[in-house]
């Protein structure tokens, strides 16, 4: 670690999203060190960090956000001078078997985080409170030198939407969350927005759509169309394949905390979403038809023919799709990647992932 930088907490950079922000933040920024809070989880895999894991200014600390004695010692040893939170239980189908693990990390340890952070940041005997004591989370006012806590999270607390295109997810669209995963990421939502109100806690919240892109877990939608497809076997597809989700590469997400953490206006909330709808049976289709391309089968059928309709998922949310106007326009943010670039390059790092093994 370089003594003279800021060290920042990433959460959860063991996971698909982290892993892929750590390398393209310690890249770009040469001030910052990084700690990364991971409890490698059955989510979270080193492998995904192995070009950081001997980084002079990146740090591994293997552990739990909700054990507060771990997170105090973390902000004291290292300094902590900012938070992007990015740890939780993260997929839906889990979260219907399991819900209290959900409840427990995703809202328990983004408290814990919060309220160390505020203990640290801005209450005595530490060294923040006079410097930050003026902050008023009303004013909009920009506290550039303020550690700032950025919180990680979905589009899915809004609920879903009618199939009119231009119904679209907003900042200001209530929240509505239906599975207990999305409860959940809601419920953290309203404690981090409760730490700014009530304690005048520099936070931001991004809320995003679906990513797609390197590293993401075998579990996710993506990972498994292709893992079946060379494997032969059934892809199986909730319901009528047609719930509609709005794709964004995941390096574009990356890019959008980056421009929140840095420039976004304390207190606000960024909707962050590629303009990229599709259904479950567009995404099947635009993968196998890389797929009968790139790896043809034995019997020169296409892949199409393994799609297996599945009994569909409790509570399901039909469409989810983002107006990311806010983030363009204040921000000037713009995803880099469409969706037709985006997935060649997704099933070209699986394919080596899963041809290699
Ligand atoms: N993947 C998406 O499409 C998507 C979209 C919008 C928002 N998000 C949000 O982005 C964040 C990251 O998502 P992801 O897809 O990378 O998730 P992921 O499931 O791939 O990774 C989660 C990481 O958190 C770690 N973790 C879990 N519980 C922990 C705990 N108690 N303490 C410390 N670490 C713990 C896991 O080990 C894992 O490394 C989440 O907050 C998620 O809600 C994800």
């Amino acid at each position: 670690m370089n003594d003279t930088n800021k060290t920042i907490l990433v959460t959860g950079c063991a996971g698909f999203i982290g892993s892929n922000f750590v390398p393209y933040f310690l890249d770009k920024y040469e001030n910052y060190n990084i700690v990364n809070l991971d409890l490698l989880t059955y989510a979270g895999n080193l492998e995904n960090l192995k070009e950081v894991e001997n980084h002079s200014r990146y740090k591994f600390i293997k552990g739990d956000i909700c054990n507060r004695e771990l997170v105090e010692f973390i902000f004291t040893e290292y300094d902590i001078q900012g938070v992007i939170h990015f740890a939780a239980e993260s997929h839906v189908d889990n979260s219907i078997k399991n819900p209290a693990v959900f409840v427990e990390t995703n809202v328990k340890g983004t408290f814990t985080l919060l309220d160390v952070a505020y203990k640290h940041w801005m209450d005595a005997p530490f060294k923040y409170k006079e410097k930050y004591s003026q902050t008023n989370s009303t004013s909009n006012i920009q506290h550039p030198t303020l550690p700032r806590f950025h919180h990680i999270s979905t589009d899915e607390v809004y609920g879903t939407l009618s199939d009119d295109p231009t119904d679209l997810f907003t900042e200001e669209t209530p929240y509505a969350p239906n599975s207990p995963y999305s409860a959940s990421k809601a419920s953290s939502d309203m404690i981090v927005r409760s730490y700014q109100e009530t304690y005048g806690l520099n936070t931001v919240i991004t809320n995003c759509s679906n990513n797609y892109g390197p590293k993401q877990h075998d579990e996710k939608l993506i990972p498994t169309i292709i893992r079946k497809c060379l494997a032969g076997e059934p892809i199986p597809i909730y319901g009528d394949g047609k719930n509609i989700r709005d794709w964004l590469y995941v390096l574009d997400h990356c890019k959008g905390i980056d421009l929140v953490y840095h420039t976004g206006k304390e207190a606000n909330v960024y909707n962050i979403g590629g303009r990229n709808e599709r259904t479950n049976l567009q995404i099947v289709d635009s993968i196998t038809s890389i797929l009968d391309e790139k790896v043809p089968r034995e019997n020169n059928k296409s892949y199409k023919e393994l799609i297996t309709f599945v009994e569909d998922r409790a509570g399901h949310d039909k469409r989810y799709a983002i107006d990311a106007t806010k983030l363009e326009n204040e921000l000037g943010w713009r995803a880099d990647e469409n969706f037709d670039s985006g997935i060649v390059k997704t099933v070209d790092w699986y394919l080596r992932k899963y041809l290699e093994q």
